[in-house]
């Protein structure tokens, strides 16, 4: 099988932020290349490593490439959305877990191959699924969705403040003849956007790609329900860790951490002790995102926009 040149960010830092028990229960929901996997797997005597991964290679790389620790039962692959966490692992009879570890978005080998349509610099058929069985594709969401559902995805997942002009100008292109490649929506992208304004910052479409990609994949809605998911999973002393890439998952994650580390709202301010039982049941091990070294920074650009999110389990309850 080719290799899988993904290189894995915050490698050290994502992984010893979840503390780990070499006989706990643990969970990669992004397996992608195995880096993170291998590191977890290092630290694992007696435990068990759960790793999910909702795209087929990814998966089918894994399996003959950590085939010794899968037949020495520490490994099990699960192909499947990470939204569907507890499902899954109730089918192995796990139902507490002592970690699990997040690093969001697409892997190099699914960006670096042009055919699954995911980069604006390969002329390539509109994909974007992480999924190759999932139904929904950026062709269905380029060609299909109405007008209004375009602008509000560009708004909300690309922060692109052009985004009424592009949807109008996809809405013209696809009357006359539906956008088939990477290439021509990057074409009707450019049209509808200034010349002044595609003179400065990123590449035209950049913004909108990261958008379509998000809904394409319901990133977001993933990530939520999952963290949900995960944090009642949580054993006491369990930790989540979650590597972001861009500003609105970022924005998801620390909110959702600071709701469960924060006294509950039914919680009058200013009591000079907290009544037993109402202290959260969470804490966060890091009040600022921990980002990568100057040193993993030259050596990987992806690791530019990283930012990483612990929380730690500290008592039952929500
Ligand atoms: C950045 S890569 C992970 C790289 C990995 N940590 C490593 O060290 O090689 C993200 C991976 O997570 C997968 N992924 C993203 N969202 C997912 C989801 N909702 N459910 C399952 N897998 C997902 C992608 O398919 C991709 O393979």
């Amino acid at each position: 099988m080719a290799e899988f040149k993904h290189v894995t960010v915050l490698l050290k830092e994502a992984v010893a932020g979840l503390n780990v028990q070499s006989t706990g229960t643990y969970v990669d929901a992004t397996l992608g290349g195995g880096g993170h996997t291998q590191a977890i797997l290092q630290q694992l005597a007696g435990g068990h490593l759960y790793s999910f991964d909702q795209d087929q290679t990814a998966i089918e790389y894994n399996k003959e490439h950590l085939k010794t620790e899968i037949n020495q039962h520490k490994l099990t692959l699960v192909e499947d959305n990470f939204r569907n966490l507890k499902a899954e692992l109730n089918q192995y009879n796990v139902n507490r877990i002592d970690g699990i570890l997040y690093d969001l978005g697409v892997s190099s080998p699914q960006f670096d191959d042009a055919k699954r349509g995911f980069s604006y610099q390969h002329d390539a058929p509109l994909d974007m699924r992480m999924n190759q069985e999932q139904a929904l594709s950026a062709m269905e969401v380029v060609n299909d969705w109405p007008y209004e559902r375009l602008v509000k995805i560009l708004y909300r997942y690309g922060e692109e403040k052009f985004a009424k002009s592009i949807a109008r100008k996809i809405e013209q292109r696809r009357a006359v003849t539906p956008i088939r490649t990477t290439f021509e929506l990057v074409d009707v992208i450019k049209e509808a956007i200034p010349a002044a304004a595609r003179r400065h910052g990123g590449h035209p479409a950049k913004k909108s790609f990261q958008a379509i990609r998000i809904a394409v994949n319901d990133e977001l809605g993933a990530l939520e329900e999952s963290l949900e998911q995960a944090l009642t999973l949580l054993n006491v002393g369990g930790r989540i860790s979650v590597i972001t890439f861009q500003s609105l998952e970022d924005r998801l994650v620390k909110t959702m951490f600071r709701e469960k580390t924060s006294l509950s709202a039914n919680v009058p301010q200013g009591l000079p002790v907290i009544p037993a039982g109402m202290e959260p049941s969470f804490k966060l091990i890091n009040k600022k995102p921990i980002i990568a070294s100057n040193q993993e920074l030259v050596a990987n650009h992806r690791a530019h926009s990283a930012k990483l999110r612990i929380i730690e389990r500290i008592k039952e309850g929500k």
